[in-house]
């Protein structure tokens, strides 16, 4: 008697780009070797590629019908959308393309950073908003927005900013009075107090982006007394959602 066909493997797309994406394709391949075949999906903005277990492509699929007709040429089963917040695009598409082509979806949203309702902080919609009002609040700015965000500020005056990017920009910044430090997450509270003292940051702005990695600037801001000028979140498109990335792995688990 022959051997009996082996189970075909499941098929995950992870969209990522962040930690909690690579975070969710380390432990599915640990936790689903040979029963699961992941693939992590990144824009490819970085100027390297993360170290990432399983199957990674880059670059965009063209749009919510190109990820439709990828879902279906790759037969995926499942999507986790570990996205970031602000990447309201491929959420939205995820979304659209998951429902046409039929594939469960889950989005793992992070925990939004817990800032006391009495702290000194102004919540706005936007970057252009942010600049907009950020000469009436202070005269040193701790930037953290991102490098897709800088031009907003680019007619700022009377602000000196600091800005921190995660990789080393191949043109110059479009701010007249700056100075950049290159890091990645996870920052310590230490590291935080050091740079806020050091450039005598009077405000803090950032994006509503939430998570442990880089939660200890805000917690740096409200012990130093410094005000915090936050970028509000994008709305989620609907569907179900996970707080971390073990309960990703717990949906998985209840589905294979
Ligand atoms: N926005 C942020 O502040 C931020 C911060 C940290 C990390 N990231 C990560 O950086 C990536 C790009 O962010 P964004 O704000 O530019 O995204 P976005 O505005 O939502 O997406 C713009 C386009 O980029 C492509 N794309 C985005 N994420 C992709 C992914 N994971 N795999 C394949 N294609 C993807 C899609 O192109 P097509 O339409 O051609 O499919 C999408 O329409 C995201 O993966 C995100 O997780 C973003």
């Amino acid at each position: 008697m022959s051997d009996p066909e082996p189970t075909p493997r499941k098929r995950l797309l992870i969209l990522g780009g962040t930690a909690e994406g690579a975070e969710i394709a380390r432990k599915a391949c640990a936790r689903f070797a040979g029963r699961i075949h992941v693939i992590s999906s990144l824009a490819g903005r970085r100027p390297s590629l993360p170290d990432l277990p399983g199957e990674v492509r880059v670059g965009g699929f063209g749009g919510a019908e190109g990820l439709e007709q990828y879902l279906r040429a790759e037969s995926i089963d499942w999507v986790i959308d570990a996205t970031h917040p602000f990447a309201e695009t491929i959420s939205d598409h995820a979304y659209d393309a998951c429902l046409r082509a039929d594939v469960p979806r889950i989005m793992l949203v992070r925990a939004p950073w817990r800032i006391p309702s009495d702290g000194a902080w102004v919540e706005v919609a936007d970057s252009r908003r942010a600049a907009e009002i950020l000469p009436t609040l202070a005269k040193r700015a701790f930037l953290t927005t991102g490098v897709g965000e800088l031009d907003a500020f680019s007619r700022v005056t009377g602000v000196r900013f600091l800005v921190r990017l995660m990789d080393r920009p191949s043109a110059p910044l479009p701010l007249a009075d700056c100075t950049l430090v290159v890091g990645r997450p996870p920052f310590t509270l230490e590291n935080e107090r050091a740079l806020f003292r050091e450039h005598r940051i009077d405000i803090l702005v950032t994006k509503h982006s939430g998570g442990a990695g880089t939660e200890a600037k805000i917690k740096a801001a409200m012990e130093l007394g410094v005000r915090i000028l936050l970028i509000r979140r994008p709305p989620k498109p609907p569907g179900e959602s996970a707080a971390s990335a073990d309960e990703v792995i717990a949906w998985l688990a209840r589905r294979l």
